[in-house]
């Protein structure tokens, strides 16, 4: 980008103005729970070809302050909000240190977006070696190889990690999960409902957990309320 691109690209955002002529959230029209709230809303983001609708960022604090990144939401139940990762990544390093996450979903063709905090327990070992084994063998290869959000000198350096995890692994025996590879499950205790609305009215229901270990699908464990946009 040249100077004057790039001058152009921030007036352009400046003057970015999208009027959300949408239908809102009104308090009659949220599910009762969170969980059929948000499955509702899921299944509208896919229905409307929102790319990736499963791609969450997810905020987690460490040593460094806040980082944010986009991980895959595998699986949502009443249990919380499951991803997968390795295990010494910068992420899971926070994690070790501090449980608690924040995640937003950002479905911006709907105006919606659904932000959740809560704390994060590590899955157990098989429910992660079930999912590894649904996963591509090349995801598979690269889970082995892939030192995540380490320095490598080079791709080259990660091809040839590649290469040799191949030779280690026959092409017609399962690849076993990564000892430093697995999931974590987002146990949320507040979920907020976003629907963004003209002249920035926007609508905003959260649920908040009324009790610890909240289940995604019991009304009475949660209250939901209007918040300002
Ligand atoms: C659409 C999308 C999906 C991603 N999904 C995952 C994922 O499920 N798990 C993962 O570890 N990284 C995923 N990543 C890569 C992460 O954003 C990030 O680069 C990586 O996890 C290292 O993060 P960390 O160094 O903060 O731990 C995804 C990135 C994008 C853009």
């Amino acid at each position: 980008m040249v100077a004057s691109d790039e001058a152009n690209a921030s007036a352009e955002i400046t003057r970015a103005r999208v009027n959300y002529a949408v239908p809102g959230l009104a308090e009659e029209d949220v599910a009762e729970t969170p969980l059929s709230q948000f499955s509702k809303w899921l299944t509208e983001a896919q229905m409307a070809n929102v790319p990736e609708p499963n791609a969450m960022s997810l905020a987690t604090s460490g040593p460094e302050g806040p980082q944010v990144r986009v991980v895959l939401a595998k699986d949502i139940d009443e249990y919380g909000v499951t991803f997968f990762t390795n295990l010494d990544s910068v992420k899971a390093q926070d994690l070790a240190q501090d449980s608690r996450a924040a995640a937003v979903f950002a479905w911006l063709a709907q105006h919606r977006q659904v932000r959740l905090r809560g704390s994060v327990v590590p899955l157990d070992r098989d429910v992660a070696a079930e999912y590894f084994a649904t996963r591509a063998r090349g995801a598979q290869i690269g889970a082995w190889a892939s030192p995540q959000s380490e320095v490598i000198s080079s791709r080259a350096e990660l091809v040839e990690r590649i290469r040799q995890i191949e030779e280690r692994f026959p092409e017609d025996a399962p690849v076993p999960l990564p000892d430093r590879w697995g999931g974590y499950r987002i146990k949320p205790v507040a979920i907020e409902f976003w629907q963004g609305q003209p002249s920035r009215l926007h609508d905003r229901i959260r649920f908040q957990s009324r009790q610890a270990d909240a289940r995604l699908d019991d009304a009475s464990a949660w209250k939901s309320e209007r918040l300002a946009p």
